[in-house]
């Protein structure tokens, strides 16, 4: 215990925290189900130990396990630490379960070169609204008309449109980067998708890895799908490899095998692999998540619904698609969107940064190889950046004329050099899935039922299961 003490103790300039119990630290202060609400509550005056109320400030500490974090609270500490110091924190930390899956490859959990190279040449194909061939509004297009077909197959009737959203979604980026879709409900596939919202064993598998790395359990099933995925792509690229034609660029995957390489270049076919598997890891269950929770929302608030279609009524009409060039026609609706996106903070915590140096934050100093939570939550529900935090307002974004306003303080996804990769193509798969839905159908809640705002805590944010109605307009 005196070793513990004496290895784990803060240092004196070290941002200040709930205190620490020997070897697990803070391990099981945080309630697991609700990890963003009790990380948000130590910056607020409400606690966590339930023992004595205490303000640690924006910037403050926890120990998991051996393991020190400091958590970054409010707009304008994310902004210093993400923005005006980004290079300091533009790497990922050495977490166990994240090395063991990616190890250090692909975008999003590598660093240094590997991640420049692989993040730039991801965003240069991404840049276009698509890869290769497929430009991406079509894509989505026609994927939101399977995905109607099948909506308009209930007839009416309750359903829970978790899979259907989560196929769609999915498609779009299988059109992408592979350069064809599925057919929905195909099990293999939806298998491969299903290895989500596994937060409480990561954090145990992070914090004692030796001892996890042993043991049986979820993280053990997590691994073996990852693997799943990981074989499923690579079967994808050597049938790329097979159809090969140097003058067609058909996708993602083409575009990559494509590329001009230099000899000390990091594109090859693992790195190409954990690209692609990436790109689903992100992409899918972030913007499926979204639009379960846009459901949700508009069941709520059927008056708001109402106005949203009156509004796609007037500017869109029934008789053609939305396109992107709607959108500065349709304030409300952006509004809508955007509130949604806020209200729903699927990604509640960022994903973790660590420092590359020593770094002064709020008056304190971080050392070398600290890892850092950006608490996205502390910013979108700050009750000094916005005006009814915790209520559902499309007015966020609306001035008093009715015209959208962008605000500073809208972050869900990140900010600095690891902002999230794929937010213009979730904004614009956001927005057209929106409006075609709300141009197409009617959201309500079965006969009785009311609808369930609770949450449950995984890699994302996301609604408990629930069934919808959708009537055709
Ligand atoms: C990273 C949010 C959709 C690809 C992130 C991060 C957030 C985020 C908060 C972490 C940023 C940081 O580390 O500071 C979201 C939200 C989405 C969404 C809210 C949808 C509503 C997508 C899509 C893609 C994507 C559609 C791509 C197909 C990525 C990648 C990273 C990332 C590759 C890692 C970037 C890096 O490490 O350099 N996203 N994301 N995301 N996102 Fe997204």
């Amino acid at each position: 215990l005196t070793a513990d003490y004496i290895k784990n103790r803060r240092p004196g300039s070290f941002p200040p925290g709930p205190r620490a119990f020997p070897i697990v630290g803070n391990l099981f202060t945080v309630d697991y189900n609700r990890t963003h609400e009790s990380l948000t509550q130590v910056t607020d005056v409400k606690k966590i130990d339930h023992s004595k109320s205490e303000r640690y400030g924006d910037v403050y500490s926890l120990r998991m396990g051996q393991t020190w974090i400091v958590v970054l609270n409010r707009f304008d500490v994310l902004k210093e630490a993400l923005v005006d110091q980004g290079d300091v924190l533009a790497d990922r930390p050495n977490l166990p379960l994240l090395q063991d899956i990616s190890q250090g490859l692909g975008v999003i959990f590598s660093n240094g070169k590997i991640w420049k190279q692989q993040r730039r040449f991801a965003l240069s194909t991404l840049k276009h609204f698509g890869f290769g061939k497929k430009s991406l509004k079509p894509v989505i297009l026609e994927e939101f008309s399977y995905c109607a077909k099948e909506f308009k197959s209930h007839k009416g009737k309750p359903f829970d449109p978790h899979l259907i959203l989560n196929n769609a979604v999915s498609n779009i980026i299988c059109s992408l980067v592979f350069g064809h879709r599925f057919e929905y409900g195909d099990e293999k596939f939806m298998e491969l998708m299903s290895w989500f919202g596994k937060g409480l064993e990561l954090e145990l598998y992070n914090s004692f890895p030796l001892l996890m790395r042993r043991l049986p359990g979820p993280h053990q099933t997590v691994q073996h799908i990852w693997n799943s995925v990981k074989d499923f792509i690579r079967v994808e690229v050597k049938e790329h490899k097979h159809n090969w034609d140097p003058s067609d660029n058909r996708d993602y995957i083409d575009c990559y095998l494509k590329t001009e390489i230099e000899a000390d270049d990091t594109f090859d076919e693992e790195n190409l692999v954990v690209c692609v598997f990436d790109l689903f890891l992100a992409g899918s269950e972030t913007t499926s998540t979204t639009l379960r929770w846009a459901f949700l929302y508009m069941v709520k608030y059927p008056e708001i619904q109402a106005k949203v279609q009156a509004e796609i009524d007037k500017v869109v009409g029934t008789s053609r698609q939305p396109s992107m060039e709607d959108r500065a026609d349709l304030p409300y609706t952006d509004a809508v969107i955007h509130e949604i996106q806020r209200m729903s903070n699927i990604v509640p915590l960022s994903l973790p940064h660590v420092t590359t140096r020593d770094i002064r934050l709020g008056g304190y100093t971080i050392p070398k190889g600290v890892t850092i939570i950006p608490n996205l939550t502390s910013v979108l529900f700050d009750k000094n950046e916005w005006e009814t935090p915790d209520a559902f307002n499309p007015g966020h974004f609306l001035n008093p004329e009715g015209k959208f306003v962008k605000r500073a303080a809208f972050i869900p996804f990140s900010a600095g050099k690891r902002v999230c990769l794929g937010e213009n193509l979730a904004r614009m798969e956001l927005f057209l899935f929106f409006t075609s839905l709300m141009q197409h159908f009617t959201f309500s809640m079965p006969a009785g039922v009311k609808p369930v705002m609770d949450f449950r805590f995984g890699i994302t944010l996301s609604p408990l299961p629930y069934e919808v109605c959708l009537t055709s307009r």
